[in-house]
């Protein structure tokens, strides 16, 4: 089981380090054992960073995380060695994950000489088993990255991360960079293999609707914190975050100014003047239609609207209810 507790992370730039943002606010979630957890939320809102902490490719600045009750924040680095191999991530773009000029096979072969976990022909035996558990060929062994599709090589990062029987792992966006045809694919491979192997997962999506099918729950997002969780069919069924709601009945078009972040139209586009740390009160405040008074003033605390649903938003009760119709597609009513 991983248990995120009030994790939050600050970057520090420019001369001196003067420069700081924290970029994740104090999250906190639980993800049982075989489950899958979906974080989502825009571009930009802190999931990323949220998701190497938890693998602990970067440090957090302050919170615990722990693993079968064992704390990660605090293990000695001789313990964390080798509780690592249990604990995987992997990255939406496969093409940086492999060394260009390794065959497929040397890549895959790696993680057992890294851990010593098998030597010499067995090595052989267990990367041609690999391969096949995700659907792959043994000819695909004799390959270059290059020589693979985008799919292929996501389902070779897989097996990569397989290879060393992780209980858990955090996919960020591991299809994001596919076809839409090719990214189903590869989900229902990685829902498969959940199935076989039985490890828990953190799936990392800006699309709400992908995570909907690989998640037991979702917790949402927003610049840094989380601001609605809960079971699955109660975030799609019944939202009360208006930012949740939005999401759902958002048509997300792309924001120039912004880059490659997207904007969702049916919100307030956000103003870059309000500076949310000076101004205090809800960080949604400048996009929500809903915003009154006292979330300019008050942090909004997590509330409980149902059995196992957390919201953190002053005015849930005040929002018209919505209910999903039989294709899943939320309507407000
Ligand atoms: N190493 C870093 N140094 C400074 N800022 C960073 C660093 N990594 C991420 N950020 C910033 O933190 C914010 C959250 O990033 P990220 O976790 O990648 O979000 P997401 O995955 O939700 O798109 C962004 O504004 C990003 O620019
Ligand atoms: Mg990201």
């Amino acid at each position: 089981m991983l248990e995120v507790v009030g994790i939050k992370k600050v970057f520090t730039s420019g001369i001196f380090r003067r420069r700081s943002i924290e970029v994740v606010r104090g999250v906190s979630f639980r993800v049982n054992k075989g489950q899958t957890l979906g974080l989502v939320g825009e571009s930009g809102c802190g999931k990323t960073t949220v998701g190497k902490m938890i693998v602990r490719l970067i440090e957090p600045t302050a919170g615990r995380i722990l693993f079968n009750g064992i704390e990660l924040t605090r293990l000695d680095p001789r313990k964390l060695r080798k509780l690592r191999p249990k604990i995987q991530i992997i990255f939406q773009d496969p093409d940086m994950a492999f060394n260009p000029r390794w065959k497929i096979r040397d890549s895959l072969g790696e993680p057992f000489k890294l851990n010593r976990l098998v030597r010499g022909r067995e090595i052989i035996d267990r990367v041609l088993e690999l391969i096949e558990t995700v659907g792959l060929h043994p000819e695909h062994l004799n390959r270059y990255p290059f020589e693979l599709s985008g799919g292929q090589l996501q389902r070779v990062a897989l097996a990569r991360v397989l290879a060393l029987q992780p209980e858990l792992i955090v996919a960020d966006e591991p299809t994001s960079s596919l076809d839409v045809s090719v990214q189903a694919q590869v989900l229902t491979l990685l829902k498969e293999l959940q199935r076989r192997f039985q490890f828990t997962c953190v799936f990392i999506s800006h699309d709400l609707n992908v995570a909907r099918w690989m998640s037991d729950r979702i917790a949402v997002m927003y610049r840094g914190k989380i601001v609605e969780e809960g079971k699955t069919e109660s975030i799609f069924g019944s939202p009360c975050h208006p930012y949740t709601r939005a999401l759902l009945g958002a048509i997300l078009v792309p924001d120039p100014e912004a880059g490659r972040t997207w904007r969702i139209a049916s919100l307030n586009h956000v103003s870059p003047e309000v500076n949310l740390e000076k101004a205090g009160g809800c960080s949604f405040q400048d996009r929500c239609p809903h915003a009154e008074k006292i979330c300019r003033e008050k942090e909004p605390p997590l509330a409980v609207p149902a059995p196992d649903h957390r919201v953190a938003c002053h005015r849930f009760k005040d929002l018209v209810p919505v209910q999903a119709n039989v294709t899943g597609k939320v309507c407000f009513l």
